[in-house]
């Protein structure tokens, strides 16, 4: 594990055709793809392609390309799913390679929340986390989300089921918690 970076390093940036390689990487790299809700078996480079191109689209969902000072692809992708949902979107976070746990995924998901709430006027954002996804919980734990219920049996992986987390944040929450990143 590497030392953590500065909030400023990181930064999101929508996605272009460019990063159909890093695309499918991530979703080839078995480590950062077990503590998803859902996992897929196979990952070609066509489904790379067709994620790029739909992630390139404004549609119900954003997707942002994270990238880290110094690095020439990005490291990993956020998302706001179900933007037009009036429970809120939902957030995704997948940070790929030795990237993890150094520090990119607190600021690239407060990034994301923020553009959720300041641009797209959402009222609230919500998790679903797989039970053993620590990681994930620390993070939203450390943006002002609070744990709301565990959903039994949400989650599955070679026909075994897990149970999930539902966690959520509201803006006073976010922003008083996530002030020491200088979000404006
Ligand atoms: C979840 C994820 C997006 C977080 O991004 P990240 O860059 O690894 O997160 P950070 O480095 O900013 O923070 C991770 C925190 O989790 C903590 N953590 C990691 N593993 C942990 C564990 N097993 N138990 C407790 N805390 C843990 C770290 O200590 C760190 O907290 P700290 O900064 O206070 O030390 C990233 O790990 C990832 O992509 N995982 C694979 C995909 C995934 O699970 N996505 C979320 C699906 S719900």
């Amino acid at each position: 594990m590497g030392s953590h970076l500065s909030r400023s390093s990181v930064s999101l940036r929508r996605f272009a055709l460019g990063d159909i390689a890093a695309v499918h990487g991530w979703f080839n790299d078995k480590e950062a793809t077990k503590t998803l809700v859902g996992q897929r078996k196979t990952f070609s480079e066509e489904e790379a392609e067709a994620w790029t191109r739909s992630a390139i689209e404004d549609g119900e969902d954003r997707k942002y390309a994270i990238l880290v000072e110094g690095t020439d692809e990005p490291v990993g992708f956020t998302a706001l799913y179900g933007l037009e949902r009036d429970s809120g979107p939902e957030l995704g976070a997948l940070i790929g390679g030795d990237w993890r746990n150094r520090g990119v995924g607190r600021p690239a998901e407060a990034l994301t929340i923020a553009k959720a709430f300041g641009e797209f006027g959402a009222h609230r954002v919500y998790g679903e986390i797989p039970v053993f996804n620590e990681a994930a919980k620390s993070v939203v734990a450390s943006l002002g989300w609070r744990y709301e219920k565990t959903l039994p049996g949400h989650g599955k992986r070679d026909q075994e089921s897990f149970n999930c987390e539902l966690w959520s944040v509201v803006p006073p929450d976010f922003y008083a918690a996530a002030a020491d990143l200088a979000l404006d």
